[in-house]
């Protein structure tokens, strides 16, 4: 099931980027993903909506192809960062042709704060409901970094909780397609 990623954190050492390391580190499914890096893509806006942007045309491409989508989202000021938005943003353009329409979804999200990223993914959810994807809305992951990871990865209590969740996906998936 080819499942297309978005990471809200880019920075180089992206608490979020190393969880989805270590998530990958650790898999075992029908889950295949491909991550597209959302930083590289400019500023939305109608000015350049329907320039033919390579880089667009790609993302675009590439959610056109995806059978399912996987955010995993930081939480900024108890909402999901802009870089984020701009992405769903762009996919969801020019008005009539939005590329995440019907798409099957779920929402994760590492922070350091105790409530491990509900803030953003509450907010989350509302765009990706209006969007038109189905998101799982169970079971939910959200996740404290020190919890989860520790210098070898993710821990021995986390990893069944993280499998869990992605075998969740897989079903809530194969219900949708
Ligand atoms: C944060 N952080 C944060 N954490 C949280 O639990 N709730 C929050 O509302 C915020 N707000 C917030 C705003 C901004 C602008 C920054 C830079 C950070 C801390 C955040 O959880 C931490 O920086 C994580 O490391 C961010 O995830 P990535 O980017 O490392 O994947």
């Amino acid at each position: 099931m080819n499942t297309l990623v978005l990471i809200g954190g880019i920075s180089r050492e992206s608490l979020n980027k190393r969880f989805f390391e270590e998530m990958l580190k650790n898999y075992v499914g029908k889950l295949s993903f491909s991550r597209f890096e959302i930083e590289k893509l400019p500023y939305y806006s109608q000015d350049i909506e329907s320039e033919p942007l390579p880089v667009v045309e790609e993302f675009r491409t590439m959610i056109r192809e995806a059978q399912a989508v996987l955010l995993i989202t930081p939480e900024y000021n108890r909402s999901f960062p802009g870089v984020l938005k701009n992405a769903l943003d762009w996919g969801s353009r020019p008005y009539g042709q939005n590329c995440w329409n019907g798409k099957p979804a779920a929402i994760m999200g590492v922070s350091v704060g105790s409530i491990g990223t509900y803030g953003a993914q509450s907010q989350l959810k509302t765009v990706c409901s209006f969007l038109n994807m189905h998101i799982m809305n169970q079971p939910e992951f959200y996740g404290n970094a020190s919890v989860l990871m520790d210098d070898n990865g993710l821990t021995e209590k986390s990893l069944p909780f993280v499998q869990n969740y992605l075998e969740n996906f897989e079903k809530w998936i194969s219900n949708k397609l």
